[in-house]
C-alpha cells in the first residue's frame, strides 16, 4: 500500500514549530468518534489536521507540540492498551506505541490529560489551535487554562494570547510534497479503474445505486478504506442536481448518467466526474453540450501553471462555455456582454474548481491581500465545468432540457504547467463510446 512515510510527519511538526512564535503550545485534538444510531457508530475517519501531524489512526487522542521543550517538543495524549477493549474493538497503540511507532517524544493516558496539560500549558505565551471548530474541544481548552488563572496567586503564568492555528497549518497543507503527490496519483489511479467499471457496466434497466456498487467494488478492492465523499450517481433530469444523492433511479435508454465520485487513500481525496450515455452511444444534443464542456476543461488546464492566477482557469471555462451555448442557440447576444451579466449562470452555477487534498473541498485560502492566489508548484486542485440545463426551463427548446453534463479531473501544478492525476479514464465522445461498445 502506498501511504505517507513516517519520515513526512516528522517533518511536517518540524516545519510548523519552526512558524511558531518563540515559547508557544499547539494542541489539536483527534476527531471523535461520531454515533450513526444508538450503539452503532460510522466509519472512523482521523481529522485532516491531526492526521497530517501524526499519522495517528486512533480517536481520543490530543496532540501538544512544544518547540524547544526539552524533554521533548511533540507529546501525544491517547487511550491506554486494554486487552478487554482490544478484544471487542481491536488494537490500540497505547502510550508505548505512540511513542515507539508514531514518533511521540513523550506519551500519556488520555485520561490523564486534566491532570497533566494545565502543566505543559503553563509558562507558554501563546496557544495555537484550531478555534471555534470544536466547541467541546474549546470548553476544554478553556478549563486547562482556568485551572493555571485559579494557580495565579502561587506564581502560575497563564498564556495571554490565543492563536487560530489554521493559517499555518492550512497554507502548509496547500503545497503538496513529492509523497503526498504520490498518495493522490494511487488514489487517482483506483478511482480511474472504478470510473472505467461503471462505465463498462452502464445499461438501461440498471439502477444508479447498481453502477455506485460498481465503484465501491474498485475502491474497496484497490485499498481504500471509503470513498472521499458521498458518490453522486446521476441519470436524466437527476444530473442537474448538483450534488445529488440518493442514487436510486432507473437507468434509461436514451438518458445520460453523471457520475462524481473519488475515493480516499491514506487520509488523500481523489474528485473524478464523468458523464456518458446509459446506451453508450450519444444523442445529437448530449454530444452538443458534452464537446463544449470538454472544449472548456481543456481550455481550462491550459491557464493552471506557475505565476498564472486562481481564477484564470475558471475565466476560461466561463468564455468556452457562453460562446458555446450561444452557438447552440441557448444563448442570445454578445458573449463578451454575456459574461459581464453573468447570461451562462442559469447553465453554469458553480466555479470550475476547488483545492484538493487531505480534503475534497480541501484547505487554503483562495485569494491573499485581496486577490486571487497565484498558482505555485505543489498545489493541487480539481477541473470541473459542467452545462446544466434544468428540465423546468422554459427558454429552451424542449429536446435540451435535463441534460446535465459535468467533466471533473484532478491535477498538481507542475514547474511547466500541470500534471493530470486522473488521465486514466475516457474523456472524449469517440473513446467512451468506442469503451463502452467493446463492453457489450
Ligand atoms: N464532489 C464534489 C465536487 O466535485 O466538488
Ligand atoms: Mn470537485
Ligand atoms: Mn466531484
Amino acid at each position: 500500500m502506498i501511504h505517507i512515510p513516517k519520515a513526512e510527519y516528522t517533518r511536517r511538526r518540524k516545519a510548523l514549530m519552526a512558524q511558531m512564535e518563540p515559547n508557544s503550545i499547539a494542541i489539536l485534538p483527534a476527531a471523535a468518534v461520531a454515533i450513526r444510531n444508538r450503539d452503532v457508530e460510522h466509519v472512523y475517519r482521523q481529522d485532516s489536521d491531526f492526521q497530517y501531524l501524526s499519522g495517528f489512526p486512533e480517536p481520543e487522542a490530543v496532540i501538544v507540540l512544544m518547540p524547544g521543550r526539552q524533554h521533548g517538543e511533540y507529546v501525544l495524549f491517547c487511550r491506554e492498551r486494554n486487552a478487554e477493549r482490544e478484544l471487542w474493538d481491536g488494537l490500540r497503540a497505547g502510550t508505548e506505541g505512540a511513542i515507539r511507532d508514531f514518533g511521540a517524544d513523550d506519551a500519556f493516558p488520555i485520561t490523564d490529560i486534566d491532570d497533566i496539560l494545565p502543566g505543559l500549558i503553563e509558562g507558554r505565551d501563546r496557544v495555537y489551535s484550531a478555534m471555534g471548530s470544536n466547541a467541546e474541544f474549546d470548553r476544554h481548552l478553556m478549563e486547562w487554562i482556568n485551572v493555571i488563572r485559579s494557580k495565579a496567586h502561587l506564581g502560575a503564568q497563564p498564556p495571554n494570547e490565543f492563536v487560530a492555528l489554521d493559517h499555518l497549518l492550512h497554507d502548509m497543507r496547500l503545497y503538496k510534497s513529492a509523497a503526498e503527490v504520490k498518495v493522490m496519483r494511487e488514489a487517482a489511479r483506483i478511482s480511474c479503474a472504478a470510473h472505467v467499471k461503471a462505465m463498462q457496466a452502464s445499461r438501461a434497466g440498471l439502477h444508479e445505486f447498481s453502477l455506485e456498487a460498481e465503484l465501491d467494488y474498485e475502491f474497496r478492492k484497490g485499498g481504500a478504506k471509503m470513498p472521499a465523499y458521498g458518490s453522486i450517481v446521476a441519470t436524466g433530469r437527476n444530473s442537474c442536481i448538483l450534488h445529488y444523492q440518493q442514487n436510486d433511479a432507473l437507468l434509461k435508454d436514451g438518458d445520460l448518467v453523471l457520475i462524481d465520485a473519488g475515493c480516499e487513500i491514506d487520509c488523500y481525496a481523489s474528485d473524478i466526474t464523468r458523464t456518458w450515455p446509459v446506451n453508450g452511444r450519444f444523442s445529437a444534443e448530449q454530444k452538443a453540450i458534452y464537446e463544449i464542456v470538454l472544449a472548456s476543461q481543456e481550455a481550462a488546464f491550459a491557464e493552471i501553471a506557475p505565476n498564472k492566477h486562481w481564477n484564470q482557469a475558471h475565466e476560461a471555462t466561463v468564455q468556452v462555455i457562453t460562446a458555446g451555448l450561444v452557438k447552440l442557440g441557448l444563448l442570445q447576444g454578445d458573449v463578451d456582454e454575456l459574461i459581464a451579466g453573468e447570461a451562462y449562470k442559469p447553465f453554469y452555477m458553480h466555479r470550475a474548481g476547488h483545492w484538493l487534498g487531505m480534503d475534497v473541498h480541501d484547505v487554503g485560502e483562495y485569494k491573499v491581500g485581496g486577490e486571487w492566489r497565484v498558482l505555485e508548484v505543489g498545489m493541487a486542485l480539481t477541473v470541473e465545468p459542467g452545462i446544466y440545463i434544468s428540465p423546468d426551463n422554459q427558454n429552451v427548446a424542449k429536446k435540451w432540457r435535463g441534460i446535465g453534463v459535468r467533466i471533473e479531473d484532478d491535477v498538481v501544478v507542475t514547474k511547466q504547467g500541470c500534471e493530470i492525476l486522473t488521465g486514466g479514464v475516457p474523456k472524449t465522445v469517440a473513446e467512451i463510446e468506442a469503451l463502452m461498445a467493446a463492453a457489450r
